[in-house]
């Protein structure tokens, strides 16, 4: 570890910075090596702020030139930035720096991937382009001149000035550095436009390489969809005349929210029916959604600091869960969020990873883009909606836009709002964003002369920092059915604010079943004890969806976690309760496909943990696998029949409908692959004409261990799409049983289309053989070797993405001693490595001290 990499930011230290900067012009001369970056910035004193010594941010820049006022200065270079000597009053600051865009593989910052330059800046990567104060507390204007010979030359805002070999872009609206992009290629656009709902009219763009054009006019709609939608239930309105999005094959992350330029990792942008499957083109609608609603929440409102992160991550996850339900099925949306979260959040909030949805201190911010403060950060959201109702939250909305519009925010401003409209006091509420760790909520009920009552205990393990938790508001939908399946009690909302409290519903003429947490109302594990009868009646009468879906999950957990332990048969009561969803017609079929769907395996080490148990990786890939081979066996009669009534005809269209009954088609596929020899499946990856089909394919047969003419094909026929190539790369590893999958991955690191480079292939294979969870847990240890050994040579050129991908060590210490300790090295190796940066230090020592 180098001396300047350890230092702790807390939020308690929080101080303004002592000017504010007033306008910002930049020129850019571009060249691969040798970018100038030239700034002119006036700074004005803040009265409200004590003197500071002036500091501004810096790393990896080479200094030219330095002039306050016009005057040359020397200022005094420290490794994090610069400090000089200046004026009382307001003053102008003007530097002249060299970078090198070619050499920066860590793709943060100025950097060029495929001979585009293009930039990442959120969170710190500004420092990394000129000097400046980045912090997202001070905003500004920004002039931009972009100097190159690349046909197109963009930034945000609207456009200024341009001829040959230049172009300039004006932003009126005051944004933080981290929002600054540029973007210079030999690239084209897939144009359109819009009209505001006040009338303004906005020129929109998908910029690609050539050769993808054919593959933005999906994304267009859904941006188009995105920009209605935000008008009709937000009232916000798009606020520049242009608006473009670049797609980008090297980025670290799914794509960046920039004022006005939106960048897009390339596989969250371009879609064709021939390389995209289903869940590729719903991703794609939710992540445009999603950087389009960061104009209001995140642009328009920023953060006052890092700490403040979900502010406009949870809140825009939120905003685009809501834009996907509504264009496509609730339940299905729900649904599948609570499979993510279970599988992501709850066990980052189950370990040594474990943090507040708003932090209290890091040491690399990057390491903070979690599926706590995004997604976790959601549900809170979702909680407050639940509590407060649908019209006091638009009312909350509409005074946080209207109070906060151009103010770098925090969470208290984000409360306070919802306290002045409801006349709530949310103090308690807010232990969601200060109390890390997923609440555990036991259940129990009692029946006696009409009265039934429900009582709940609240209990949150204790995390890093955190040993002693009190008790969250948590809200618990609930609904009750009478014995003939009726509801007899519409979903009502209790409110628990106790660790421990009973509500009571009168009248009732018998014991009813209780449906608990419908929706999943809140972000908690639910203990509840009962019978596997219920749980079948459940699933066969609940009105909830989220809770018929869950009693089916619940029957085949209990059975797993049975085989797992005891070497128990699969539940009967659960195979005829699947058996006969999958059968019947009148449900919709991507909720028969949810219930279909495995439990993942990882999930299910997590519960036996939970209950005390040391989870058996092997063990727990016998008992799925012999699962889904009973299921199979049950449904056999009934597969060639599903299979025809559930395949669709005519052109591919990527929406609910169809992405539902291919979704459906696929699960059947995947049985009748157990019970043909693959004869279906093979039939069906030649005739195939999209993606869809064709991987659902080319995973049912590499699922039984077979498939490789068809691998073999699917690589000639898509070697030269990159998108289609990591499917590829993921599909053989995340599909190699367990045995052999650490060998499967090395293999195709081996292969001459892997580079460590792009984070995409990087994570197609590596990301693939973290979530085969048996074959990267197997106890030879080979899967945990292996990616230490590529982490350690990633880590050299990709600081961030190796860090995240360090995350898949999080649950190491749930296993049997041997997998401990093997894990355990392999961290200390990667902790040892000479000059290992920041963002892995920090992961790592935060795994091995959990
Ligand atoms: N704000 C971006 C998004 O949600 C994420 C960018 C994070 N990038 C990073 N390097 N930390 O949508
Ligand atoms: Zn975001």
């Amino acid at each position: 570890m180098s001396q300047t990499s350890a230092e702790t930011i807390y939020l308690k230290d929080y101080t303004p910075f002592g000017w504010t900067v007033e306008e910002v012009h930049l020129t850019f001369a571009l060249h691969p090596t040798k970018t100038r970056v030239k700034s002119r910035i006036r700074f004005v004193p803040n009265p409200d702020v004590p003197p500071q010594e002036f500091f501004l941010h810096g790393e990896n820049l080479t200094l030219i030139s330095a002039a306050i006022d016009g005057a040359t200065i020397p200022p005094k270079i420290t490794p994090k930035g610069l400090t000089a000597d200046v004026p009382v009053g307001p003053f102008v600051w003007e530097s002249e720096v060299e970078i090198s865009p070619e050499t920066n593989t860590a793709l943060e910052g100025l950097y060029m991937s495929n001979g585009m330059y293009c930039t990442q800046c959120e969170a710190e990567g500004f420092r990394k382009i000129t000097y400046y104060p980045d912090r997202p507390d001070v905003m500004s204007t920004f002039t931009v001149r972009v100097e190159g010979s690349e046909p197109v030359l963009l930034s945000n805002g609207n456009k200024g000035d341009a001829g040959t070999g230049f172009a300039e872009w004006h932003d009126p609206w005051p944004k933080p550095a981290y929002l600054f992009a540029l973007v210079a290629g030999d690239l084209v656009n897939h144009p359109d436009n819009f009209k505001t709902q006040s009338g303004r009219d906005v020129e929109l763009n998908i910029w690609v390489r050539k050769g993808d054009e054919d593959k933005c006019a999906f994304g267009m709609q859904a941006l188009k969809a995105s920009m209605t939608w935000d008008e009709e239930v937000y009232g916000r309105e798009y606020d520049l005349d242009i608006f473009n999005i670049v797609a980008v094959d090297d980025f670290n992350m799914g794509a960046m929210e920039n004022k006005g330029l939106n960048i897009f990792n390339s596989s969250c942008v371009l879609a064709s029916p021939e390389t995209s499957t289903d869940d590729n083109f719903e991703r794609i609608e939710a992540i445009i959604a999603h950087e389009y609603f960061h104009n209001w929440t995140g642009n328009r409102i920023t953060c006052r600091d890092w700490f403040q992160l979900c502010l406009k991550e949870g809140l825009t996850v939120y905003r685009d869960s809501q834009f996907t339900s509504d264009l496509r099925s609730a339940p299905v949306k729900r649904i599948s969020d609570v499979i993510d979260l279970r599988g992501r959040q709850f066990r980052e909030d189950g370990g040594p990873l474990a943090h507040p949805v708003r932090p209290e201190s890091f040491v690399e911010i990057n390491n903070f883009y979690t599926a706590t403060v995004y997604e976790k950060g959601a549900e809170v959201i979702g909680m407050l909606k639940r509590l407060v109702g649908d019209e006091d939250y638009y009312k909350a909305l509409d005074l946080y836009f209207t109070r906060h519009d151009g103010d770098a925010a925090t969470i208290e401003d984000w409360l306070n709002v919802f306290e002045e409209v409801t006349g709530r006091n949310l103090k308690r509420f807010k232990r969601w964003y200060s109390s890390a760790g997923t609440p555990r909520l036991t259940v129990t009920d009692k029946f006696k002369d009409g009265r039934y009552t429900l009582t709940f205990k609240q209990e949150t393990p204790p995390t890093p920092g955190q040993p002693q938790k009190k008790p969250r508001v948590i809200p618990i939908a609930v609904g009750l059915l009478g014995p003939n399946g009726d509801e007899v009690q519409p979903t009502t909302l209790l409110e628990m604010t106790k660790r421990q409290q009973s509500f009571s519903f009168e009248g009732l003429a018998s014991k009813p079943v209780a449906s608990i947490l419908r929706d999943f109302s809140a972000p908690v594990v639910l203990e509840h004890e009962r019978s596997n009868a219920e749980r079948a009646f459940l699933l066969a009468h609940d009105t909830d969806p989220f809770n018929k879906w869950e009693a089916g999950q619940a029957l085949r957990r209990a059975s797993l976690i049975a085989s797992v332990t005891t070497g128990a048969a699969p539940d009967t009561a659960f195979l005829d309760a699947v058996v006969r969803v999958a059968r019947d017609d009148s449900l919709d079929p991507a909720f028969r496909a949810l219930v279909l769907q495995p439990i993942g395996q990882d999930d299910l080490a997590a519960t036996l943990h939970a209950q005390g148990h040391t989870p058996d990786p092997q063990a727990i890939y016998d008992a799925s696998e012999t699962m889904a081979q009973s299921l199979a066996q049950e449904l056999a009669d009934s597969l060639p029949r599903l299979y025809a009534d559930t395949t669709v005809d005519g052109p591919f269209v990527p929406d609910a409908t169809g992405a539902g009954k291919r979704a459906l088609n696929g699960r059947i596929l995947y049985m009748l692959t157990r019970m043909d020899g693959g004869a279906q499946a093979r039939a069906q990856f030649k005739t195939a004409d999209n993606m869809t089909l064709k991987l659902a394919a080319l995973n049912a047969l590499l699922g039984q261990d077979t498939g490789t003419d068809e691998a073999e094909n699917f690589f000639q026929l898509w070697k030269g799409d990159r998108l289609v190539m990591d499917k590829w790369f993921a599909a053989q590893v995340a599909l190699a049983k367990p045995e052999k999958a650490a060998d499967v991955a090395e293999a195709l690191t081996a292969h001459p289309l892997f580079t460590p480079k792009n984070p995409n292939r990087f994570r197609a294979v590596f990301g693939a053989l973290t979530m085969n969870h048996a074959g990267f847990h197997h106890s030879s240890g080979r899967g945990y070797a292996l990616l230490a050994d590529w982490l350690i040579k990633l880590d050299a050129l990709n600081p961030q993405t190796t860090a995240r991908m360090c995350t898949a060590f999080q649950t190491f210490a749930r296993y049997d001693d041997t997998r401990r300790s093997l894990a355990k090295a392999q961290l200390t190796r990667i902790l040892s490595t000479n000059d290992l940066s920041r963002d892995t230090t920090e992961m790592v020592t935060r795994i091995l001290e959990g």
